[in-house]
């Protein structure tokens, strides 16, 4: 078995709770989208980003209670993976930088947080918003907000030429489902405007 055959069996387990925006098929997609851009990048060093990219998530706060990393150095030991620190350099990078607004300072870094947030538009990107808001309790009309407030800005923050045009097509998507969205929507309210509910019922 390679280290990353390794990885993506680790991260399977690590992930097997999880339901929705952060399972293990999220890192599968990460891992995907990083080797793609990674592809248009040759200086990239394409092993620091396949292990950060399968590792990028296997000590994320919201779903582990671990320090500095613990998950993803288990493994990164057990594997005897000489690169180590420059793997959790990049992981860190990735939720440092989407808190502070911060690019990461390495292409590896950058490359895999492109590749996460190419995960959080298109299609995928809807799936999992509306994922994470049944999962808060938070209504339709409060998850088409956060498309707003943080899902179609992401094209025009992507660290690496070849992120940005994989973002092309996904953010055009998710404005034909805002406007479709829209179109639904009003209609329903016109609808109960014209015919309203029988106030005795
Ligand atoms: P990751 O750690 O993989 O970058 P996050 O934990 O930030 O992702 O978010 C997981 C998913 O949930 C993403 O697809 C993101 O768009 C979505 N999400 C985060 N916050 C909200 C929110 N307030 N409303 C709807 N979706 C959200
Ligand atoms: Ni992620």
């Amino acid at each position: 078995m390679t280290t990353i055959e390794a990885a993506i069996a680790y991260v399977e387990k690590l992930f097997r709770n999880n339901s929705g925006g952060h399972d293990a098929a999220h890192t599968m997609r990460v891992y995907q989208n990083a080797l793609r851009i990674a592809q248009s990048a040759p200086d990239c060093d394409r092993e620091i980003v396949a292990l950060a990219a399968l590792l990028h998530d296997a000590d994320d706060h919201k779903l582990f209670r671990t320090e500095n990393n613990a998950n993803a150095r288990a493994f990164l030991n057990a594997h005897s993976v000489e690169k180590t620190e420059r793997i959790i350099e990049a992981i860190n990078a990735v939720s440092f930088s989407q808190n502070r607004g911060r690019r990461p300072e390495t292409l590896e870094g950058q490359i895999v947080q492109d590749a996460d947030r190419l995960d959080a538009i298109g299609a995928v990107g809807i799936a999992r918003a509306f994922a994470f808001g049944g999962e808060h309790g938070r209504s339709l009309n409060d998850t088409i907000q956060h498309f707003h407030d943080k899902l179609l800005l992401l094209k025009n923050e992507m660290n690496t030429p070849a992120a940005q045009s994989l973002a092309e097509e996904r953010h055009a998507y998710m404005l034909d489902f805002l406007t479709q969205f829209t179109k639904e929507t009003e209609s329903a309210r016109r609808e109960a405007f014209i015919c309203p509910p029988d106030k005795n019922a």
